[in-house]
């Protein structure tokens, strides 16, 4: 795991990790309670498309929504200091590592395996997990990523016992202890 200097840098925070592991929900707390802009990758491929992400899985096949996935990255306005909720499969590319390590501080949401399991399998929009046995094909997925995810991350948060707010509130202690500037002050607005 790097523990990359930010003091002072208004850098993006990226958030990677495990399908199902709550990246979006995560992304939408630290948005409330931070006012930072918001790009969640997937959402931005989905509109693109015109479709779900297991239509474009189904359609265009798992290569071209890679391509999507990295050009989103690519093009999105580094200028602005923004949270980015990533897909579970952005460390699979190199350029996309290569991005997530020098543009934005990288947040890794991570938990014991059947936690993952039971919230990643809790809705059939995975289409890696489409499987004749998903389990086994969650837990190959996730030793293979699991080095990727520590190789770039700054910060690790267990979320296994954990609400999306825990965490949101859990990765801006982290912050603030690395000196992390937000644009905007962190304390949460009124929901
Ligand atoms: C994927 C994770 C999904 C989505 C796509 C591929 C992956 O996003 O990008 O189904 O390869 O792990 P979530 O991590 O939000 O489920």
């Amino acid at each position: 795991m790097r523990y990359s200097s930010v003091s002072g840098r208004r850098k993006s925070i990226a958030l990677i990790g495990m399908m199902g592991v709550g990246k979006s929900s995560v992304g939408a707390c630290l948005h409330r309670r931070t006012d930072l802009a918001l790009l969640d990758i997937d959402e931005v491929v989905a509109s693109r498309f015109q479709m779900s992400i297991p239509e474009i899985f189904a359609e265009h096949g798992e290569e071209k929504f890679r391509e999507a996935e990295t050009e989103v990255l690519r093009r999105m306005h580094i200028e602005e200091q923004t949270i980015i909720v990533t897909g579970g499969g952005i460390v699979l590319r190199k350029e996309n590592v290569q991005f997530l390590k020098t543009k934005t501080l990288v947040v890794w949401l991570d938990g014991d395996e059947e936690t993952l399991f039971a919230r990643a399998s809790r809705k059939k929009n995975r289409p890696l997990l489409q499987t004749k046995n998903p389990r086994k094909s969650f837990s190959k997925i996730l030793s293979a990523r699991r080095p990727l995810y520590a190789n770039i991350a700054d910060i690790r948060v267990d979320t296994s016992l954990l609400t999306g707010e825990e965490v949101a509130l859990a990765i801006l202690t982290k912050l603030s202890r690395m000196n992390f500037k937000a644009e905007s002050p962190t304390p949460a607005r009124p929901s």
